[in-house]
């Protein structure tokens, strides 16, 4: 864990932005050092063969040396390389969520960020979660591109409409922290901001309950499950093994899926919203092409609920274990 307190870098709240951090400044520290070395010759060699020095050994004879030749290849090539694999895992590790992470849904509009968690509870602008619990969010736009971007995580993902994108992060201190849209998004794009606060896991708990209270008070069933009856999902997708018109919907999500025109897609989130908005695009081997579209039937908060309740079904991974 690399930790370096920077007055004028944002904190390191999260259980990647020391890795970042780390990879960051030893790029900034790599540059430093051979634009020093070349600042360095630049001036020594500006003097030494300055106009008129007459000191100095002009003829400029051929020279061969193939031990530096082979030096200054060979050094290079370590270096990058070494860069390369570094900053590969790096990379793995902001797109590879760990397996049991809280999964929260963001839909980004002009202006604003709205926030699901769970168990109902939305906010605005505002983003708790717990300290020590690997969060992912599942996002989209109603509008235009916007980008979320919390400085003290060190992430940040565009979100965009028709689509869904994930990211994940781990919040390692409790506190309040800076929430921004990074995409130009139209006249109040800099007034798209908000603020992300880390609790206690308990504190957490404590503040979804009150909002459940504030929410289950009346009003109709949004719920996934009720929005996959109402929407007539149900009636082609069976679950728990059952055989229907579509395909068997328990375990689908993070499962390999063959395709009918070959080939395999993982399951993830945006490929389960295309198949409800896009099901032509890519169909499930074996299945014919009569499902009708739902692009334009469903909002971007109901497309979140229902590809939520299909992840509720079970994963890929658990489907598996059980089989
Ligand atoms: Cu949303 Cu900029």
């Amino acid at each position: 864990m690399f930790n370096l307190d920077v007055p004028f870098f944002p904190e390191q709240a999260s259980s990647l932005a020391g890795r970042i951090d780390g990879f960051i400044f030893s790029l900034v520290g790599l540059s430093a050092f051979f634009a020093t070395i070349v600042a360095i010759l630049i001036v020594y060699f500006g003097v030494k063969y300055r106009y008129g020095n007459k000191e100095v050994d002009r003829t400029n004879p051929m020279q061969e040396n193939s031990k530096l030749e082979f030096g200054w290849s060979f050094i290079p090539l370590v270096i990058s390389l070494t860069v390369f694999v570094w900053s590969a895992q790096v990379y793995f590790e902001i797109y590879t969520p760990p397996q049991d992470t809280l999964n929260l849904s963001v839909i980004g509009k002009q202006w604003m960020w709205k926030i699901q968690h769970p168990d109902g509870r939305r906010e605005a602008n505002e983003l708790h979660i717990p300290v020590g619990q690997a969060v992912k969010l599942t996002m989209t736009s109603q509008d235009v591109i916007h980008s979320f971007f919390i400085p003290a995580f060190r992430v940040k993902q565009d979100v965009i409409p028709g689509r869904f994108t994930t990211m994940w992060f781990e919040a390692t201190k409790v506190g309040e922290y800076h929430l921004f849209c990074a995409e130009y998004c139209g006249a109040e794009h800099s007034r798209m901001i908000g603020r992300v606060v880390v609790m206690e896991p308990t504190e957490y708990e404590e503040w979804l309950r009150e909002g459940n209270a504030l929410t289950s008070a009346g009003g109709t069933d949004s719920s996934g499950a009720a929005l996959f009856q109402q929407q007539g999902c149900s009636t082609c997708h069976k679950l728990d093994g059952g055989k229907g018109l579509g395909p068997n919907l328990t375990g689908v999500y993070n499962s390999e899926v063959a395709l009918e025109s070959g080939g395999t897609v993982l399951a993830d989130e945006e490929y389960l919203r295309e198949s409800i908005t896009n099901p032509q695009t890519r169909i499930v081997a074996g299945y014919p092409e009569i499902m009708p579209t739902y692009q334009g039937q469903l909002s971007p908060e109901e497309l979140l609920t229902l590809v939520d309740y299909l992840k509720s079904l079970g994963s890929g991974e658990t489907a598996a274990l059980e089989n």
